[in-house]
């Protein structure tokens, strides 16, 4: 296993579209554990593969509702809407309030292939579709009404 480089936003890597995971093999199994220990180190509640410069759809979310690993992933239904404050690890030292639905359900494949559905709510919920969103190259700051700087 081995930490991994977050790339921050001017890096265009962070706006194209992933691509479809085929491989559920020992490559992608060393990237979720690299991403996962990435991730940890970071203290963030979630990391998306094209932060780590792979274009693949891959997403891991780590809070305190568990860890998650999705694969493919699809948002296949949502109600509700919550308004929050949310950051990203490749939009370091800023925040900004965004609009997410309050409740997601997300149907995806885990790293041997198996496919699963997760329902989410709140920051849980949150956590999805920001990481979600990251797959198809759009940034948290393209969708907030406001962003600030942390203090
Ligand atoms: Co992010």
């Amino acid at each position: 296993m081995a930490i991994r480089n977050i790339i921050q936003i001017g890096d265009e890597t962070l706006r194209k579209k992933s691509f479809e995971v085929t491989d559920f093999g020992p490559k992608t199994h060393a990237l979720l554990d690299d991403m996962k220990q990435t991730l940890k180190k970071a203290q963030g509640a979630g990391l998306a593969a094209p932060q780590v410069g792979v274009l693949r759809r891959i997403f891991i979310v780590d809070t305190e509702d568990g860890y998650f690993e999705c694969i493919n992933p699809q948002i296949i239904s949502s109600s509700g809407k919550q308004n929050g404050d949310e950051g990203c690890l490749s939009v370091k030292g800023k925040y900004g309030k965004v609009e997410r639905p309050m409740r997601v359900k997300v149907k995806a494949f885990d790293r041997y292939g198996q496919p699963y559905i997760v329902k989410a709510e709140g920051f849980l919920a949150r956590a999805f579709c920001h990481e979600n969103d990251h797959l198809d190259g759009i940034l948290y700051i393209d969708k907030a009404s406001q962003v600030m700087e942390e203090k």
